[in-house]
């Protein structure tokens, strides 16, 4: 099979890609990003003589469709997005350019190049939030109530391949998955934020009072489903999670045991503008499929803390001017 993956030099792309070559290194595989701040090509370093590479934009209409034409592909996997929701507070033109008119771009063309198959990664985000007590769920039939400019673009995509699939050939899957962590994630996110803090023996900074409830997903976990639901997946919504939502300040108290540091190195700052207080999603439709998640959250934070341990270049290389201007922006305003 012509697999066209983008996105693939972040952080779940390049977890994918990986999977995919060793799970299914008989397929065919190309791969589109433009490289922006969260893109690392030196991600795929292993594996590039395997891989079609094109250092490109999802929303450049002509490259995309001149590469749509010449290579006929199967299936399509949109990973491509700027997804930092502070950042999206900051700017968030890339977040509408890139998430909304840059998968418009995709799915006119699959459409357009018989592609059979395209899979849109979208987040547990765009349903909104839950109250702190709430034992609710969300199905994959509930309305969305996206709350920040990141979470709505990603809701406006979900909506957009849903209308613009309708009628037509393309089977369109989309998988909404809760927060993901493991190696290869930029250090604007919690969780390798706070590993970088802790490695340079800083504080972590926790917005608000740190009750905010996440539910983290091991990154290969998230992977294999998408894999699963790519190949044999019938056409549809699935939410994908580990399943036991915890607080901010519980998964890091975890993280704080496996450097052996307590509480003191946690530090209270001010709150996001808009700051939602609870994901959680019912999985029953893909654990149907026979999908559960396997790799615990101790398990996985383990993994990632030896990981990002054996790869401190990875964590230094991204630490320049653009990076601290920006921690600056989050943090001191
Ligand atoms: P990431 O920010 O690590 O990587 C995004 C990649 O997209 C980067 O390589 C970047 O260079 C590329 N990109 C951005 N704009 C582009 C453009 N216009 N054209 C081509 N490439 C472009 O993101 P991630 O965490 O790997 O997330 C991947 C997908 O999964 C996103 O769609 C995101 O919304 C979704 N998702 C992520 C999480 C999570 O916890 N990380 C959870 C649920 C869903
Ligand atoms: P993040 O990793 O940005 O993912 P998302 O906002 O998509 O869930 O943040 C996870 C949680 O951690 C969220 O409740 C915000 C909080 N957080 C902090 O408390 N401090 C930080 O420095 C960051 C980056 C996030």
């Amino acid at each position: 099979m012509k697999i066209l993956v983008t996105g693939a030099c972040g952080f779940i792309g390049s977890n994918f890609i990986h999977y995919l070559l060793d799970s299914h290194p008989e397929d065919n595989y190309t791969i589109v990003d433009k490289l922006t701040y969260a893109g690392d090509i030196h991600n795929l370093d292993d594996i590039k003589e395997k891989l079609d590479i094109r250092i490109a934009d999802i929303t450049d209409e002509k490259t995309m469709e001149e590469l749509f034409y010449k290579k006929d592909f199967d299936i399509v996997v949109n990973m491509a997005a700027e997804t930092h929701v502070d950042r999206s507070f900051i700017d968030e033109e890339p977040f509408f350019r890139t998430n909304v008119l840059g998968t418009t771009n995709l799915i006119k063309l699959a459409k357009k190049y018989h592609v059979r198959r395209f899979v849109q990664i979208s987040t547990d985000e765009v349903y909104g939030d839950l109250a702190l007590d709430s034992d609710y769920r969300y199905k994959e039939t509930d309305r969305l109530a996206p709350s920040n400019p990141y979470s709505i673009s990603k809701a406006m995509a979900d909506l957009l391949c849903l209308s613009l699939s309708k009628g037509s050939e393309l089977e369109l899957i989309i998988t909404r998955s809760t927060n993901n962590y493991g190696p290869y994630q930029y250090p604007e996110k919690l969780i390798p934020l706070a590993i970088d803090r802790l490695l340079s023996d800083k504080k972590i900074p926790v917005y608000g009072d740190g009750r905010n409830m996440r539910d983290w997903i091991y990154v290969l976990d998230n992977v294999r489903a998408i894999d699963l639901l790519m190949r044999k997946g019938t056409p549809g919504i699935y939410n994908i999670a580990y399943g036991h939502p915890i607080s901010n300040l519980e998964l890091l108290t975890d993280l704080l045991r496996s450097f052996d540091k307590d509480e003191s190195y946690i530090t209270f700052v001010k709150d996001r503008k808009v700051h939602d207080l609870r994901y959680a999603l019912d999985v029953s439709k893909i654990e149907s499929l026979g999908f559960d998640a396997k790799i615990t959250l101790k398990e996985g934070l383990k993994k990632t803390v030896d990981w990002y341990k054996a790869h401190r270049s990875y964590l230094e290389v991204k630490k320049d001017r653009a990076y601290n201007d920006y921690l600056k922006k989050v943090y001191e305003e």
